[in-house]
């Protein structure tokens, strides 16, 4: 059948039939907030390329739980700005560093609170790198250390999940090794499994104050033009034990989630990244795009590209306001 018998506006023309022939809908179910904790109390540092985040002390990220479980997000990934840094990064996963202590807190006082711990070094090493340095450059296998060290200590403080980012070759299965030995054979792991080499990392490196101090993370990052590579990092993660699998950044590697999609069957998340976030706010605060549109279109735009979750700065103003 074709036109004039076939119509495809017909469909559209009515608000109403339109919502329900709608495909992909972003609900908060979808939704993970990224959060900053520091040292302090009453804390709250603004990110200044990244407006409305900020390094939050850990009383009042409690006090952004609560407000974020009353907008409906029911799930955070935290990441730490330590007192102190080291060589190795080891120095997280004391049970006195900052994120077994935010755990402890929001655990305690916003319960329902989804708690997912980014694990990876290069916040607290003082060469900025996601590893130990040997010879100028990240060697793999002794960086598992720390990073199995992290997520055992963030787990015996009842972290939900753990995400490591850090691109290791062998990470997930060494931390599933670790976490089983230990008893947390529940503890699932996201692995942060297509993550490129990004220019697009910027703001968050500000936020996190995680920047290499010399060289770049291309020996252990994806090179972007990379798809192939891709699904084998995905693969290798899959039979190493990750229960979820990341591809980031989002949204110039849509191609890359909707690849996964079509050939794996676990969920896939997606990181609509700090730099992705920044030009939304740059451009709008110049009056030269309508935010709240472009804030759906582009996380509509990750979930119809194959991603059931969606680790996105944007998230408490989705909930807020573009929920409808
Ligand atoms: C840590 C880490 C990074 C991000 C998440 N975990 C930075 C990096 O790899 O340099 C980036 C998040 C963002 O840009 O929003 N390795």
């Amino acid at each position: 059948m074709s036109f004039p018998t076939t119509r495809l506006r017909r469909l559209r023309y009515n608000p109403v039939l339109r919502d329900m022939v709608t495909e992909t809908k972003v609900t908060t179910d979808d939704l993970i907030m990224p959060l900053f904790a520091c040292p302090g109390k009453g804390v709250k540092n603004p990110i200044v390329s990244m407006p409305g985040n900020y390094q939050l002390s850990i009383d009042l990220l409690v006090e952004e739980c609560k407000s974020l479980m009353n907008v409906g997000v029911r799930a955070i990934i935290l990441f730490g700005i330590p007192e102190e840094k080291d060589e190795t990064g080891m120095i997280a996963a004391h049970d006195d560093a900052i994120i077994p202590k935010a755990i402890d807190a929001i655990k305690k006082n916003v319960p329902g609170m989804y708690i997912i711990a980014d694990v990876c070094n290069c916040e607290y090493t003082t060469h900025g790198h996601c590893g130990v340095i040997v010879d100028g450059d990240v060697e793999n296998d002794q960086t598992l250390d720390s990073l199995v060290a992290q997520c055992i200590t963030f787990a015996k403080h009842g972290v939900d999940m753990v995400a490591p980012s850090d691109m290791m070759d062998g990470r997930v299965k060494a931390i599933r090794e670790g976490l089983d030995k230990e008893g947390y054979y529940m503890t699932p792991i996201m692995a942060y499994s297509a993550k490129y080499a990004s220019a697009f990392y910027g703001p968050f490196r500000d936020a996190a104050d995680s920047a290499p101090k010399f060289g770049n993370r291309a020996t252990y990052q994806m090179n972007p033009p990379q798809t192939n590579e891709a699904m084998r990092e995905i693969e290798l993660d899959i039979i190493e034990g990750a229960d979820i699998v990341m591809v980031k950044p989002a949204l110039s590697y849509l191609d890359i989630i909707r690849r996964a999609r079509d050939r794996f069957d676990l969920p896939i998340a997606a990181y609509n990244v700090s730099g992705e976030f920044a030009m939304v706010k740059a451009a709008a605060e110049r009056g030269w795009i309508d935010e709240d549109r472009i804030v759906k279109e582009i996380l509509t735009s990750i979930k119809r590209a194959g991603s059931d979750l969606i680790l996105t700065y944007h998230a408490k103003q989705f909930a807020e306001k573009l929920l409808k």
